[in-house]
């Protein structure tokens, strides 16, 4: 059974719907970069052990880096899923674990990477947004994609109302890339593409708004 290592930096409701996905795989321990990170209590009432590796307490990015490796290579990951993880990480982690760390982000890449996801695609007027599963790559949001979930922007949305509705997906995309890998689903191309074993591709068209 392989062995995941889940990374949080505060509310940890993406950790959450891992845990509670039954996932074919052992949560072998949440890690957070802040001590006061929500999410470290639902990982402790789940029985999963959990770590601290606090970025404040480091000089710079790569003794961070280090030391978070060293905490993580401690639970001996199949894979490390970024759940709200707030650090930006040095090409020399991210190199560390190719092929192996798999990130969350809140819009459809590769459009709207880095912050304020749901407040710029507002401001643009898209009418579709979502959120996206991806292997971690150097290029900060822009690894190659595993599922992605798209959402209907509304008249009346705020982000507040947005976000909530891509975090319900997210919730929902996360895990099923989770298993998938877990389950070996999933290959990574030489090209940067992510090809999914099981060939049954089932697609819907999502209008926004929709048509009459
Ligand atoms: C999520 O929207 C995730 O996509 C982004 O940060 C947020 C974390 O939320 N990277 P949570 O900590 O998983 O609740």
């Amino acid at each position: 059974m392989k062995n995941i290592v889940i990374l949080i930096s505060g509310r940890g409701s993406n950790m959450q719907a891992l845990l509670e996905a039954k996932l074919p795989c052992r949560i072998a321990a949440v890690i957070s970069n802040r001590v006061d990170a929500e999410g470290l209590s639902i990982a402790k009432a789940h029985g999963i052990p959990t770590a601290v590796v606090e970025h404040r307490n480091y000089a710079d990015r790569d003794s961070f880096d280090t030391a978070l490796a060293k905490s993580i290579d401690a639970f001996n990951p199949d894979f490390v899923a970024l759940a709200g993880f707030m650090r930006i990480l040095s090409a020399g982690f991210v190199a560390r674990y190719h092929g192996r760390l798999i990130n969350i982000h809140p819009s459809l890449l590769p459009a709207y990477g880095s912050l304020n996801t749901h407040a710029r695609a507002l401001h643009d007027g898209v009418k579709i947004h979502g959120c996206t599963v991806h292997f971690v790559t150097p290029d900060l949001d822009h690894g190659p994609i595993i599922i992605q979930a798209a959402v209907p922007v509304l008249q009346d949305d705020t982000e507040q109302t947005l976000a909530a509705r891509v975090l319900r997906e997210e919730h929902r995309i996360y895990p099923q890339a989770m298993r998938w890998l877990c389950t070996d689903q999933i290959e990574l191309t030489g090209q940067g593409k992510v090809l999914l074993k099981r060939r049954k591709q089932i697609g819907h068209t999502l209008f926004s708004p929709g048509l009459e």
